[in-house]
């Protein structure tokens, strides 16, 4: 009975409707080396945020107005937190 619990709420928690971090949902897909080289995180994190940009294309590439007006000015990673399950729409205030 435990094994059976056990399994429907590991289900519930992979359900598309669950919110996963960025990193979750692509270390699902392609492990931790999708991002991090032989999987370690680098010093200043250029590695990572330029596997952003081989996969996705680059803020003037991506669609949302959002992206073209970022362009040349911020990385993937200071709007889209990746290890937290976080609203990109929270960090404007940060700036503007
Ligand atoms: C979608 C790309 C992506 C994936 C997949 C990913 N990470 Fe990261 N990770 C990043 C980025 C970008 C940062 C820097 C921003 C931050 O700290 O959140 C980071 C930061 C980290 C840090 C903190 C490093 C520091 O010096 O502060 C660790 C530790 C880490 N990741 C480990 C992992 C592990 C372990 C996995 C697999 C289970 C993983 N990451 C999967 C992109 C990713
Ligand atoms: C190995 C290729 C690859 C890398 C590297 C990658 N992505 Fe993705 N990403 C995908 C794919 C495939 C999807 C799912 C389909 C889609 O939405 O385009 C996805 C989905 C997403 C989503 C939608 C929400 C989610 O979690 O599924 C966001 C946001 C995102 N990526 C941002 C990033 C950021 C930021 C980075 C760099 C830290 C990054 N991606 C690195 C391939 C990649
Ligand atoms: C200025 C902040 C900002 C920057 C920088 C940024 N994004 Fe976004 N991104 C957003 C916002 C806001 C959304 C819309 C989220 C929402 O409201 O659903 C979004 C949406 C996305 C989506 C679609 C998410 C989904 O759930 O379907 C992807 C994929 C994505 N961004 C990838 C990237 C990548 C890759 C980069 C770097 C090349 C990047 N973003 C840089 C703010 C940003
Ligand atoms: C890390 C700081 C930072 C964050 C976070 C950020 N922005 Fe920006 N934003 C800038 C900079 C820098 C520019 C380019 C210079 C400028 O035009 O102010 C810019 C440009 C813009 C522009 C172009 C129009 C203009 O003001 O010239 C809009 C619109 C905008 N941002 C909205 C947003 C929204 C919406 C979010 C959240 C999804 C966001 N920004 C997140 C720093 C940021």
């Amino acid at each position: 009975m435990l094994k059976v619990l056990g399994l429907s709420i590991l289900l519930s928690f992979s359900g598309a409707a669950f919110a996963e971090s960025i990193a979750d949902t692509h270390t699902d897909m392609a492990g931790c080396e999708a991002c991090h080289m032989d999987g370690e995180p680098s010093a200043d994190m250029a590695y990572e945020n330029q596997t952003c940009i081989d996969c996705h294309g680059g803020l003037d590439s991506i669609d949302g107005e959002i992206h073209q007006q970022h362009d040349g000015v911020l990385d993937c990673g200071t709007c889209h937190i990746v290890h937290e399950v976080q609203d990109p729409n929270d960090t404007c205030a940060d700036c503007h």
